[in-house]
């Protein structure tokens, strides 16, 4: 069935797919449909042989402004329990492949939780990050309090939780949220030109590097490094591993398969 609220865009040349969020009317909230939409699409972009890196975006006026509070409004905190909607982010978290976020405009609650889930987020001047969950009697529920402190630290991310305010890119740029700022007509440019880098590596390489990396966050540093040596000496195991290091003994530019 075609998604309703997502579109996927795919270029087998370039190795790189590009999620769109699309619910322009809302804001593109994050409804529950949606967001079965984007595990479903990201599960299958992930299994493709064809995709290498994945990128999300909304539209230029909102990334995301958060879970759609008019389907919450209403529910009790069994419904909550019962509908566990934040359980499609465990999934989402599962992603193997780089993520980059392209984030114009609002990303604010889950838009925000959402954008940091990615691995990387390129953002629009006009991009604006924000936690408001406060303002409507609740709190972040899809890893603001956590992800948000991790990149931005502790002072920031209290002041951002506890009074909703939202930041610039420019802000999200100084306290490390994202890794780059590009004119609002070229953001999307920009996030496919760093997929396009990243994709022209061993892709086998890019989801254990990636894996290693994020490790960093729920492990000590021993088990760590004991990780990533683990997953660096498996590396040898590929072709692409072979490749590389001829490629580069060999001066020219290394062909990786995925292999
Ligand atoms: N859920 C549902 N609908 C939303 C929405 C949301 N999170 N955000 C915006 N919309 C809808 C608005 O209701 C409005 O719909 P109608 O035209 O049918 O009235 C439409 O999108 C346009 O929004 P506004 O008219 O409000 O646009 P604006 O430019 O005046 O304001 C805004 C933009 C500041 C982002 C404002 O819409 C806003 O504050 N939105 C809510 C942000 C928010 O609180 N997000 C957190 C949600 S809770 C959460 O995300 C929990 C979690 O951890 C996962």
């Amino acid at each position: 069935m075609q998604p309703e609220h997502i579109i996927v865009h795919q270029q087998a040349a370039t190795h790189v797919a590009h999620i769109q969020l699309n619910r322009p009317q809302a804001l593109n909230a994050l409804n529950l449909q949606l967001m079965t939409e984007l595990k479903t699409a990201l599960q299958t972009l992930d299994a493709d042989e064809q995709v290498r890196v994945i990128i999300i975006s909304g539209n230029e006026k909102a990334f995301a402004a958060g879970a759609d509070i008019t389907q919450m409004a209403g529910k009790s905190a069994i419904d909550m329990y019962n509908i566990d909607q934040f359980s499609t982010w465990d999934t989402i978290k599962k992603t193997k492949k780089p993520l980059i976020a392209a984030v114009s405009g609002f990303a604010l609650g889950g838009g925000c939780e959402l954008a940091m889930i990615c691995d990387m987020i390129v953002a629009s001047e006009t991009a604006r990050f924000g936690q408001p969950e406060i303002k409507i009697g609740v709190m972040p529920g899809a890893g603001g309090t956590q992800r948000l402190t991790r990149a931005v630290g502790k002072a920031l991310a209290m002041e951002m939780v506890l009074t909703g305010r939202f930041i610039t890119a420019t802000e999200a740029l100084q306290a490390g949220l994202i890794n780059r700022i590009a004119p609002v007509e070229l953001y999307l440019e920009e996030a496919v030109k760093l997929a396009s880098e990243i994709a022209a590596m061993s892709p086998l390489a890019a989801k254990m590097a990636k894996e290693a990396v994020l490790k960093a966050f729920d492990s000590s540093l021993e088990e760590g490094l004991h990780f990533e040596r683990k997953n660096f000496y498996l590396l040898f195991a590929s072709e692409d591993q072979q490749e590389g290091m001829q490629a580069f003994i060999e001066k020219r530019a290394p062909a990786f398969k995925g292999r």
